[in-house]
């Protein structure tokens, strides 16, 4: 199984979206098994995927009986959503909750480990210490921000800042690759043309290239198919069926997750078979 946490230092820069679209993505077009787990506040992606029932929301319970299940037993194709009201003793409380939340989390994705290919985590924004726990659990970090130059300011902040992604590499989970940041919601403007340009120049290193375009990077654009998709709880794949500007919409995302997608790949995950789930409990 491999885990990608989807984290900005800001709200609002399209987190859940595109983490329920790539959970879409993953299962309609790669047909994996796709778990979602959902440490956001208010657990929206879990709202949007169980909206038209395109996913099953797990309990506590049989989120358990699921772990015991084999491999061969779950379907491929299929999109499993466990929200954090039904992960028992995930909480952030009393002494040391920091480095508890850390071992239950990575206590957690061996539990789950034997009924997903691919992991996907919605989480509070950073600096958020939870975030910062999982960020410190996961094989990889996908960071959506918006063209602004406040944005750029996060963005900086995230890379190198106290909870940036360097010092999680450096002091706590040297395997984490991260896969980079994804400007959202970009618009054909001229203003948005300029701070495409600023960005390039003070973060081009963190930037996703494009290999359909040598000298350009990753982007999503801002579609409004997105959105209407995400109000519906289906994926833009599914509008193009009656809606033809869902069509060039599903053509422009379907690029961009292909990229992310064999970046996961290259990705080798953490919880190799050596150190799967031996049992041990979460930390009270
Ligand atoms: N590429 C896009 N094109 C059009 N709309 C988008 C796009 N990405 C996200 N949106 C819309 O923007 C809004 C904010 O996105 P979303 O809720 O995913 O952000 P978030 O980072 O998860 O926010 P929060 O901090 O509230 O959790 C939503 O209405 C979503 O449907
Ligand atoms: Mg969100």
């Amino acid at each position: 199984m491999k885990t990608l946490l989807i984290a900005a230092e800001k709200g609002g820069t399209g987190r859940t979206a595109l983490l329920c679209q790539l959970a879409h993505y993953f299962c309609l077009v790669r047909r994996l098994r796709v778990l979602v787990i959902d440490l956001a506040d208010p657990a929206c992606s879990t709202v949007s995927l169980a909206r038209a029932s395109k996913a099953v929301v797990l309990d506590g319970e049989r989120a358990v009986v699921l772990a015991g299940e084999s491999h061969a037993n779950t379907p491929k194709g299929r999109i499993q959503v466990l929200p954090a009201r039904a992960i028992h003793g995930l909480t952030l409380e009393g002494a040391d909750a920091g480095a508890r939340y850390h071992a239950n989390m990575r206590h957690l994705l061996r539990v789950v480990e034997p009924f997903a290919d691919v992991c996907l985590i919605d989480c509070p924004p950073l600096p958020d210490i939870r975030t910062v726990c999982i960020e410190a659990t996961v094989d990889a970090m996908l960071s959506p921000i918006l063209l602004s130059q406040e944005a750029f300011d996060s963005a900086a902040d995230l890379i190198n800042g106290a909870h940036g992604v360097r010092n999680v590499r450096a002091k706590l989970n040297p395997s984490l690759r991260f896969i980079g940041l994804l400007p959202n919601m970009v618009e054909r403007t001229l203003l948005q043309q300029i701070q495409a340009r600023v960005l390039q120049a003070r973060l081009s290193v963190w930037l996703i290239p494009d290999p359909k375009n040598p000298n350009g990077y990753l982007h999503m654009p801002r579609l409004e198919e997105i959105a209407k998709a995400q109000a519906v709880g289906v994926s833009v794949l599914d509008l193009t069926r009656t809606d033809h500007a869902a069509r060039m919409a599903w053509l422009a995302m379907r690029a961009c997750f292909d990229v992310i997608a064999r970046q996961l790949d290259s990705v080798e995950p953490r919880l190799a078979d050596g150190q799967a789930f031996n049992g041990e409990a979460f930390h009270a």
